[in-house]
């Protein structure tokens, strides 16, 4: 029987689209590369929290809520398009940024002020405390906050990435096409907890990659794991075993979150020049990179099929200017 999924509000342009990557699969020499374009899911420049947003925004309307609030670095992607959410569905929105306050207004941090959000600065260990005065102090002026923890990471926005795998499939089932393995970055765990779970509720039988940005393989992995679980059961799908389908890879965290290094500044100009499409220097560079390093090495053979889904950021681009050239 067909699972019953809760209701989303429109936001992102579906299906986002597959294409083959001739000229880069051609210069790397290895597998067919293909990717998947949720750089394009359209809202405010796009990414993958669009699909999320459209379930955490349907909530969020469902409790009443008249105002969104969340949290992310400094060029946080998840924060603009949440800020764009809000603006789509006429509601206030407030961002708790962890960090310095850059000082200059790019890239992100400009796009969030565009889209009419207010912005908080906050150090890390401080955020909970800084997200707490928010969402009180907008309570006190009679406001209804909803609260979207980091990168929309709950079960309700991971539900975006399991139906995300559904549209996958059934593009690939139009095309007579199969993946051998799906590669992408991942950070907070909502995109690849979506993507596993909806590989086993679909039937998916490829390999699920996800490259981490920030965290120890172990760590990641457990709160995917964990992730996953919870979102099946929100949704009434079979949890068994879920953890021993998430793969995670730690080898490509160079100097730290967002610290742009050679693995992702080769990353973005090969896929630049050599297809005319854009990665960001946080995530899908690193991602890309780490998947180029590991073609390079022989981990996959030349007649399989890898698809790289492109999880958007490129908004940030400009913020990282000097280190990109
Ligand atoms: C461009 C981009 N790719 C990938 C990710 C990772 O997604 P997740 O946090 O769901 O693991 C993010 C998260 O912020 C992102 O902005």
């Amino acid at each position: 029987m067909e699972p019953k999924f809760p209701e989303r509000v429109p936001l992102a342009f579906l299906p986002t689209p597959v294409e083959r990557l001739d000229r880069l699969s051609k210069h790397l020499g290895g597998p067919e590369i293909w990717i998947k374009r949720d750089d394009q899911t359209g809202l405010a420049m796009g990414g993958n929290k669009t699909r999320k947003l459209e379930f955490l925004g349907a909530d969020a309307l469902a409790q009443g809520a008249d105002h969104l609030v969340t949290t992310g670095a400094p060029q946080s992607n998840h924060a603009r398009q949440t800020a764009a959410a809000a603006a789509r569905l006429g509601l206030g929105c407030s961002l708790v940024l962890r960090g310095q306050k850059p000082a200059a207004v790019t890239g992100n941090f400009l796009l969030d002020q565009l889209l009419g959000a207010h912005v908080y600065w906050s150090e890390s260990h401080e955020c909970n405390e800084a997200i707490g005065r928010v969402m009180a102090d907008l309570r006190a002026i009679g406001r209804r906050p909803y609260l979207i923890p980091l990168g929309g990471s709950n079960v309700i926005g991971a539900t975006g990435y399991v139906l995300a795998m559904r549209e996958l499939l059934e593009q690939m089932a139009a095309e007579h096409l199969n993946f051998d393995f799906i590669v992408f970055a991942s950070s907070s765990g909502g995109t690849q907890a979506g993507i596993v779970l909806g590989a086993r509720a679909f039937g998916y039988r490829g390999g699920v990659l996800g490259i981490s940005v920030d965290h120890p393989a172990e760590a990641l992995k457990t709160q995917v794991a964990a992730l996953a679980t919870a979102t099946a059961t929100h949704l009434g799908l079979d949890a068994l075993a879920l953890a021993e389908a998430v793969v995670v890879n730690d080898d490509y965290l160079g100097e730290g979150y967002a610290r742009v290094g050679e693995n992702e500044r080769e990353a973005i100009k090969l896929m630049a020049q050599l297809e005319g499409i854009l990665l960001d220097p946080v995530y899908t560079g690193r991602a890309f990179g780490g998947l180029i390093d590991l073609i390079r090495w022989g981990a996959f053979t030349r007649g399989q099929r890898v698809l790289f889904w492109h999880t958007g950021g490129t908004a940030a681009l400009p913020a990282f200017a000097d280190r990109l050239l």
